[in-house]
């Protein structure tokens, strides 16, 4: 069932657990998602970003995820978010198509101007019950590729920043750099010394992004330090591409479209119950209220 995510990011908090806030590329990754959700009993966000809005287009996603929500997760809470959302235009369009959460990224912007434009965005969405996450210092790597090389450098965010940010701006929800990236990186990383004086300083629920390449270990200790949403898009692209590779080679005479594709939503759904597992929100839908 479609939820606000405020309901799940308040069990989430609560009982001490992260919720995935994954990535969907196609009707395939929607259907993984929702099954995987199922399957573990575990709240989930869905979140598309621009580059998923450019292929699906924002009406189909929105019907797409809202339909499957409601016909094959029907017991479990699901919630609809925008990622990394470049500007007013698209932010609004969600909101008026139905997201219960949007992303604003004006992370690359000097400090003023991000927080102007979050504060513009925060005034349109809370006049209509939908929370907004907002980010300071940009969070690095591709969102496309799945690059194991190391990135040059990975800024991070100031905590005057995130502190001012975060009060001038009455977000929701923050993301901020501290040492993950976006992609597979071999020296992407987090920051615990920085996540902790944030947890400490600023009480709203953390995202953290980048989730793809960050070992269990890690991701289990950002938990316990209070993360409460963990964006996880690279790593269900890789089980969606691998898998689909591995069939289109063995069958290349294949002539129906599903049985390439099939194999391809078992990947995807096994990689998010994986993550459904470390992070702790397998089995809490009753947690949710
Ligand atoms: O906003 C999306 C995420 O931060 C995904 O990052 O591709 O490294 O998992 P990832
Ligand atoms: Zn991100």
């Amino acid at each position: 069932m479609l939820v606000h995510i405020k309901d799940l990011v308040q069990g989430a908090k609560k009982n001490g657990y992260a919720i995935g806030a994954f990535n969907i590329a196609n009707f395939e990754s929607v259907l993984a998602v929702a099954q995987a959700a199922v399957k573990a009993g575990s709240p989930a966000i869905i979140q598309v970003s621009e580059s998923a809005i450019q292929y699906m287009g924002l009406k189909p996603i929105t019907h797409i995820v809202s339909t499957v929500a409601k016909n094959v997760a029907a017991n479990v809470p699901i919630s609809l978010h925008l990622d990394h959302g470049s500007s007013f235009d698209t932010v609004f369009e969600c909101i008026s198509s139905g997201f219960t959460s949007v992303h604003i990224d004006a992370s690359s912007l000097p400090l003023d101007e991000n927080i102007n434009l979050t504060k513009q965005v925060v005034k349109v969405a809370h006049a209509r019950r939908v929370w907004v996450q907002g980010e300071v210092g940009a969070i690095v790597g591709s969102h496309e590729k799945n690059i194991k090389s190391k990135l040059k450098v990975i800024p991070l965010a100031k905590l005057d920043e995130i502190i001012q940010f975060v009060k001038q701006t009455r977000v929701d929800t923050i993301a901020a750099a501290i040492g993950t990236a976006h992609g597979i990186h071999a020296n992407e990383d987090i920051v615990f010394s920085l996540l902790k004086v944030i947890k400490d300083k600023v009480k709203i629920p953390f995202v953290l992004h980048g989730g793809s390449g960050i070992s269990d270990a890690k991701i289990r200790k950002a938990i316990k330090q209070g993360v409460n949403i963990i964006n996880v898009g690279t790593d269900l692209k890789v089980a969606f591409c691998r898998a689909l590779i591995g069939v289109c080679l063995k069958n290349k005479q294949e002539t129906d479209p599903r049985n390439l594709l099939k194999p391809t939503i078992a990947a995807v759904e096994k990689a998010v119950l994986g993550k459904m597992k470390l992070f702790g929100s397998a089995g809490r839908v009753a947690t949710i209220s």
